[in-house]
């Protein structure tokens, strides 16, 4: 059985024009990416390779001088990219939501936490006042925020990271989305929380069976939480397909070199990261019982592998 495509992307080329008379230099140079419904699609690569402006240009958050120059995205099927800005606006936050890097920027800091989640459910469902309070209270139980009547309360200065990022995590699934991009959802965290966070956005995710467009440059993450992955490098997707594959078998030399340079789940840690390759690998075994009947009807038919130990 094909899964439905949720996002399509195709052939996309995005170059940047710096004033008139300079020419215009091609930041993205041909991506192709097609994530199912309900899968979990990780881009990894390297910084500047691309992976934001990628996010970027499906949100239609460009900057001055970003311009589409080929190619074509397509949400559920029909042309993103032709819906007029209002248009795409009304599917953000609704049908597409975003969970930001930075929890604290992406936060109001004059509003309470409370009033912040409620917006997104007034602006986008319609909800009452009463109805949003009580929903929200139900979504921050859903992020194991422990005390939710307090928390509505806060401002996002009072909270920790760990606490900002859950909340971010509660606004992006309010509405029930179709598709999540995480953009470096965890990257301003110490990574026992980052674990945490990121074990509760994959069971919401398999919750609520959005399928998330997650970007990252930690591999140890990828084979947490993938299911697909694509390899972006300079502008170009170089590789695509299922986790085991591009972690047992990659296909490309750029694949194989970035996974070289990177602390691996399955690799004695480098000395620089023991702390990240330790957590990456309690969190691969973590996944891998974690999804064992995913990889029982998913997976080849050949055992997982064994995941070495350290030291
Ligand atoms: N507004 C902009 N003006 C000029 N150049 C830009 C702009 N946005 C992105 N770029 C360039 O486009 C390329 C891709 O940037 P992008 O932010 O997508 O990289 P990234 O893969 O997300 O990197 P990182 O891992 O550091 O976040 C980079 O070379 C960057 O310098
Ligand atoms: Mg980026």
């Amino acid at each position: 059985m094909t899964m439905a495509t949720c996002l399509a992307i195709e052939h996309l080329h995005v170059a940047l024009r710096a004033g008139h008379r300079r020419p215009a230099k091609l930041i993205l140079r041909g991506i192709d990416l097609r994530i199912a419904a309900g899968e979990v699609h990780a881009l990894v690569g390297e910084s500047g390779a691309g992976k934001s402006m990628v996010a970027r240009t499906v949100l239609g958050i460009t900057a001055p001088g970003i311009e589409i120059v080929a190619g074509s995205v397509a949400f559920q099927g029909a042309d993103w990219l032709a819906l007029s800005a209002a248009d795409r606006r009304a599917h953000l936050g609704r049908d597409i939501a975003l969970i930001p890097q930075d929890p604290l920027t992406a936060l109001n800091p004059v509003h309470t936490i409370g009033a912040q989640v409620a917006d997104v459910l007034r602006l986008h469902l319609g909800h009452s006042a009463e109805q949003a309070r009580v929903r929200t209270l139900e979504l921050l139980e859903a992020v194991q925020i422990r005390s939710p009547a307090t928390v509505i309360r806060q401002y996002p200065h009072e909270l920790s990271g760990g606490m900002r990022q859950r909340v971010l995590i509660a606004m992006a699934f309010a509405c029930k989305p179709k598709l999540i991009i995480a953009d470096e959802p965890t990257t301003a965290l110490d990574v026992t929380v980052q674990r945490e966070v990121l074990r509760l956005l994959r069971d919401l995710q398999r919750d609520e069976g959005a399928a998330v467009l997650f970007i990252t440059h930690n591999l140890g993450i990828v084979a947490k939480l993938a299911d697909r992955v694509s390899v972006i490098h300079s502008g170009r997707i170089v590789e695509h397909g299922g986790v085991r594959q591009i972690f047992e078998t990659p296909r490309s030399d750029y694949t194989r070199a970035l996974f070289a340079a990177t602390p691996r789940y399955d690799r004695p840690a480098d000395a620089l990261l023991p702390i990240e390759a330790d957590v990456t690998d309690a969190l691969w075994t973590e996944a891998r019982a974690y999804d064992e009947g995913w990889w029982a009807s998913h997976g080849p038919a050949k055992s997982p592998r064994k995941v070495a130990a350290h030291g």
